[in-house]
């Protein structure tokens, strides 16, 4: 069993292996709020601890959304900015970033399913998830020179990353907002879904499809892809190389390449 632990921001929900994360504070759109920013901490540490043989996997996958119909996530808390110093603004921001690490050192995969506002840290909340899936309603921005801010959780690298240069430098100077459809051509999302309903559905089909795999193989495929974004071509085959010989000590690589040789399914243990 899996007991994710109590929140006040955040809804929990486990089925059939897809935890849906919804951050629910929908009278402030959702936004950032230290209080959610140490609740998505909590959660995500836990749902790190559960993903382990030993622990029989429970989570296999994440879907990242937001609660009230209208956001994703409005960004940081503008509220509690307000009447921040320099130090403790760049403690808020390095909390939300250690977040973002985590979300991205875990070895199941999770999907931001953006339906409204996905803008400021929302957006970077977004970005730090394996990828992006968009209602027809999404909204994304980088809106914080409109307040004399710049992004602080992690969108001046994760957002060139995903765009490009160009793009993201447009996107953060202007603050202009893109809808689903931009989204999608720049890269920024993956897909576009009419409807919330068929929002949620596919990220869920997607990651009960991801689950059908070996979950180490998946973890350290994403590992690996991690361990290569940003660096030197010789440093990312490296840590390529180390993901490869990792899933050799596997159990599931010997049944993976067994079961082809035998034409036969898979069954994948996790261990
Ligand atoms: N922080 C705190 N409260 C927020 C918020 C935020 N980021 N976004 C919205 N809210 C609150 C509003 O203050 C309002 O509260 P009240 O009802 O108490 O007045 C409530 O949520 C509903 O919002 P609106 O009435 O503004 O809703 P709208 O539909 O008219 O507008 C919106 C929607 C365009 C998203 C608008 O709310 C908005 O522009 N929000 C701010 C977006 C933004 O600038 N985000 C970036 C923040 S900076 C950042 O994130 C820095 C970083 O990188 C770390």
């Amino acid at each position: 069993t899996f007991d994710p632990g109590s929140y006040s921001t955040l809804k929990l929900d486990l089925d059939e292996g897809i935890l849906t994360l919804t951050v629910d504070r929908p009278e402030a759109l959702n936004a950032l709020s230290q209080q959610v920013v140490s609740e998505l901490w909590k959660a995500f540490t836990a749902i790190q601890d559960s993903c382990t043989h030993d622990a029989g996997w429970p989570v296999r996958g994440v879907i990242v959304t937001g609660g009230g119909g209208k956001a994703f996530v409005a960004g940081a808390d503008i509220r509690e900015m307000a009447s921040m110093g320099p130090d403790s603004a760049a403690e808020y921001a390095r909390s939300m970033q250690g977040v973002t690490l985590l979300i991205e050192k875990l070895p199941v995969p999770v999907i931001a399913a953006v339906d409204g506002f996905a803008l400021g840290g929302g957006c970077e909340l977004a970005l730090a998830c394996d990828f992006i899936y968009a209602s027809e309603a999404a909204q994304f921005g980088q809106p914080e020179v409109n307040l004399g801010l710049v992004p602080g959780f992690g969108g001046s690298v994760r957002l060139p990353q995903r765009v490009g240069l160009g793009p993201a430098r447009e996107l953060i100077y202007t603050a202009r907002r893109i809808d689903a459809a931009e989204a999608l051509r720049l890269g920024l999302a993956n897909r576009v879904l009419p409807s919330r309903d068929e929002l949620l559905a596919a990220a869920r089909e997607t990651l009960q499809e991801i689950a059908g795999k070996a979950p180490a193989a998946v973890g350290l495929a994403k590992q690996s892809i991690a361990g290569a974004t940003g660096r030197p071509t010789n440093q990312g085959l490296e840590a390529e190389a180390e993901a490869f010989r990792e899933a050799f000590t596997t159990d599931d690589m010997r049944e993976g390449t067994a079961a082809f040789l035998e034409k036969r399914k898979a069954a994948f243990t996790g261990k």
